[in-house]
Order: structure tokens, then sequence, then C-alpha cells
């Protein structure tokens, strides 16, 4: 790993399954970029690939959901971590919240929210979220850390070397 990498690793981050979808179809993806971005109102960010399959999705569908994973979900995880090529949601148990976006049965906690603003920030698209609705499902669990997915994500090989001067 280099430098840069093990550098960026020292952010502590969660680990969240985005359920996102339109009236025909849902999806979710694994996602650690996810913070709380205002108090009042309530607002979430998300920073994701716009190359993802669940980018377009989430366009069409103005909403998405924030599903908390607890330090056990490890392989759940990696389960959403990989493309839209085969029905992730088939194999998991989850329900349509309010906006219609996948709730996950084993989260320890959900959030919903409606897209209010994008902006495009290097190679990804931060998106933030208005807070429409949420529960604490699990009070004791133990939130998982991205630190502990290792290379799940094949992260390491996407950071430079170096800083860039300009
Ligand atoms: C631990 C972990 C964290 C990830 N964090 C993000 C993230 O914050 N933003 C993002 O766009 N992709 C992230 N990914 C990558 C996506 O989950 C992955 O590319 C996925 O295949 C996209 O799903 P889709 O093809 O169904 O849209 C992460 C993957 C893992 C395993």
């Amino acid at each position: 790993m280099s430098d840069i990498a093990a550098l960026f690793q020292r952010l502590t981050q969660g680990v969240y399954v985005i359920g996102v979808g339109d009236a025909a179809e849902q999806n979710a993806f694994t996602a650690a970029w996810v913070m709380q971005v205002s108090f009042d109102p309530l607002l979430l960010a998300l920073s994701v690939n716009p190359r993802h399959a669940s980018y377009a999705l989430l366009q069409r569908g103005r909403a998405f959901s924030i599903n908390v994973l607890s330090k056990e979900q490890l392989a759940l995880a990696a389960h959403f971590g990989r493309p839209a090529s085969v029905d992730k949601l088939a194999s998991v148990s989850w329900t349509k919240g309010r906006t219609g976006m996948p709730l996950l049965h084993d989260a320890i906690a959900w959030f919903e929210c409606a897209v209010e603003d994008e902006r495009r920030a290097g190679d990804h698209v931060l998106v933030v979220g208005r807070v429409t609705g949420g529960e604490l499902r699990d009070k004791t669990a133990i939130p998982l850390a991205y630190r502990d997915t290792g290379a799940m994500d094949g992260a390491a090989a996407l950071f430079p070397t170096r800083f860039s001067k300009s």
C-alpha cells in the first residue's frame, strides 16, 4: 500500500449499503463516503462514482436509503460492493421504505433521504439528501468501520504515489 493510501485510511468512515431505485427497479451498493452535513434541515451527503449502475437509478428515483452495517456484516459489505450485473437484492431480505428505496432487514439502522442537490467532485458526484425518515433497529450493535474492510474495494490501487503540486 502506498504512503498516501495508508494516510487516507486514517480518516474514520463507516460502511453503508445505499439503496436506490425507481418505480420499476431497485438496487443497492456499498459506500463508505457518507456523512452528515447539516442539522437544520437534516442533510446527509454521499459521494458516488457516476459510472456505477446505481447512479443512473439514483438520478431517476431522486431518493436513496442508507443502511448501516454492523461489525459482524463484512460479508454484506462485500456482497453489495459487487457490480449490478447480478441482482444483489435477490439473496437478502429487504423491504421498500416510504420513498420506495430498499431497506435491508439485517441493517442496524436506516435513513431515508430525498435528493436535494448534487455536484461533481472530481471522479465522483457529491449527492446531498434531506433526511425524511430513519430508524435505529439495533441499539447495541457496533457499526462496521471502513478500515476493517481491508482491501475489499481495491481502493489502495486508486491513490496516487505523490501529491499533485497544482
Ligand atoms: C467497503 C466499500 C466501500 C465503498 N465505498 C464506495 C463509495 O463511498 N462510493 C462509491 O461510489 N462506491 C463505493 N464502493 C464501490 C461500490 O460499492 C461498487 O463499485 C459497486 O459495485 C457499485 O454497485 P452497482 O454496480 O450496483 O452500482 C465501495 C465498495 C466497498 C467494498
